[in-house]
């Protein structure tokens, strides 16, 4: 399989339905600005900024954040339990099915 789908929910509250390919090393912030999300993205994906915040709204992905997203969230805004970094989140097989709503911007 090359590609997955992910379903976003838009600042809007609509819902999308997205492929993402696995074969290409990125991650779901990228997949976002590709797809022409309102992402910001200023870090470039450095776990420094929390524009990519989504909030993770089923089991397909665990909450468990790594050492530098869990950082970066502890100062954001609107962070809740399920808040994830999109660019934390890379686009393999085992993420299909994922279900996202972008976070408020920062
Ligand atoms: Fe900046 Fe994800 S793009 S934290």
């Amino acid at each position: 399989m090359s590609d997955i789908t992910l379903h976003v929910t838009d600042r809007e509250g609509v819902e999308h339905s997205i492929l993402a390919p696995t074969d290409m090393s990125m991650n779901v912030m990228e997949v976002l600005k590709a797809n022409d999300f309102p992402i910001q993205a200023v870090c470039g994906g450095m776990a420094m900024c929390a524009s990519c915040q989504c909030y993770v709204l089923n089991d397909v992905i665990s909450l468990e954040r790594n050492p530098d997203e869990e950082a970066m969230l502890w100062e954001a805004y609107h962070v809740k339990e399920n808040s994830r970094l999109g660019c934390q989140i890379p686009i393999t097989e085992a993420i299909n099915g994922l279900e996202l709503e972008i976070a408020p911007e920062q």
